[in-house]
């Protein structure tokens, strides 16, 4: 039976850790919280060390809590992150996304800085500053940042901020081998614009139960023995693995088989972790997908998208690498899209009369038990300081 307008904004007779108020999608004054609470109080992905293989390399980066950031290697080798910002009157001093500089040097008036973050020349300092001020007054400010998991480069904005290893916790030990054993290289990267949450984005890694969308997924996994007996693990942190799988590729007609793996994965393996609060490693067989999701609204996101292989790669494994990532998460790929179309169908009603957002589906944690949000939002309520199901007196964006 269609439900009137006060059945439809009351909410779902089930736990309040089951459903989501819809503001949590769309409320500026709720999104200015999550940058501070949640995105400047966690560790985030910010690229690969194959990204900034050579000593200058750099990458500029935005993070999601709002500051734009620098990653630099330095003529030591070792990566560093500063806040992408001239300490003399605020000029951006990197405005490409990636490059090779000996010397940062800002286009305003020409400080330099060296790859370590030190101001090395001021024009006409003791001219102008005698002995009030010095290049030591004007170092670059540093970030706090690690390499691991796999060679990413993580940067925490707080210091006070909890080691990488122990934010991660025992949530990537299941794929920790085929990370670690050998280095990785990005070769692909793409970034896609949504007009929707960038929780939304998280939520589609987060749950299979719409692998129904995915015809690909339903030929080469629904369908073949060991689906329905996938399991989630929560870890600390709002972090939860996706039990693994082999995929039966040739359940998809025309297609061949797979001849590639990664180091300690059998052929044809899936493994997937969701990492809290918006980062996804997705191992398919012969190459790995990040995910990062990059808010800077509550109703636009940006999501990166990296594809990696073995570093040593040959050119015709490296080429089969990047053929197996892309018929499944290419443009013209099997998967990808699909889970865009999904988020940005959600980003198009967003604030236009949705009710709760229901995730109350248990199936004793395996893969269509809708557990894995339930975790996330369960850790964004602590943060948060809030209940995603909103306060019970009508917040919601109807
Ligand atoms: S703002 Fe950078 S040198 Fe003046
Ligand atoms: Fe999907």
């Amino acid at each position: 039976m269609a439900r009137t307008p006060a059945q439809w904004t009351s909410q779902p007779p089930v736990p309040s850790t089951h459903y989501v108020d819809p503001s949590v999608y769309t409320d500026p004054q709720i999104f200015a919280e999550e940058r501070e609470k949640i995105f400047a109080k966690t560790w985030f992905l910010a690229c690969h060390e194959s990204e900034i293989p050579e000593k200058y390399d750099y990458r500029t980066f935005r993070h999601p809590a709002g500051r734009n950031l620098m990653i630099v290697r330095g003529d030591d080798m070792q990566v560093r992150a500063f806040y992408n910002v001239c300490p003399h009157r605020g000029n951006t001093i990197l405005y490409n996304p990636s490059g090779n500089a000996k010397h940062l040097i800002c286009i305003f008036h020409a400080f330099a800085f060296d790859s370590r973050g030190s101001c090395v020349d001021i024009p006409r300092e003791k001219a102008g500053y005698q002995e009030r001020l010095s290049k030591d007054d004007f170092g670059l400010r540093t970030v706090r940042c690690e390499t691991g998991f796999g060679g990413f480069v993580y940067v925490a904005l707080d210091e006070s901020v909890e080691s990488l290893s122990d934010f991660i916790g025992h949530a990537l030990d299941g794929m920790l081998e085929s990370l670690n054993m050998e280095p990785l290289e990005v070769f692909s990267f793409h970034r896609a614009q949504v007009d929707t949450n960038f929780k939304l984005w998280h939520d589609t890694n987060s749950e299979f139960y719409h692998d129904y969308m995915h015809y690909h997924n339903r030929q080469t996994s629904m369908l073949q023995p060991g689906y329905f007996e996938r399991r989630y693990t929560p870890f600390k942190n709002g972090h939860a693995e996706v039990g693994d799988q082999i995929v039966n590729y040739e359940a998809y007609e025309g297609y061949k088989g797979r001849d590639l793996s990664f180091p300690g994965m059998k052929m044809n393996q899936w493994k997937m972790v969701d990492l809290f609060p918006g980062m996804t490693y997705n191992l398919r067989g012969s190459s790995l997908r990040i995910d990062t999701v990059m808010p800077v609204s509550a109703t636009s996101t940006f999501v990166e998208y990296r594809g990696l292989g073995l570093k040593r790669d040959t050119p015709d494994e490296r080429a089969k690498r990047v053929h197996d990532y892309n018929s499944i998460w290419g443009p013209f790929g099997r998967n990808l899209h699909e889970d865009l179309l999904g988020v940005h169908g959600q980003g198009k009603a967003l604030g236009r009369g949705q009710t709760y957002i229901v995730q109350a589906r248990e199936e004793d944690r395996t893969i269509h038990d809708e557990i894995g949000m339930r975790h996330f939002y369960a850790e964004w309520s602590a943060r948060m300081g809030r209940p995603s199901s909103g306060n019970g007196n009508g917040s919601h964006g109807g």
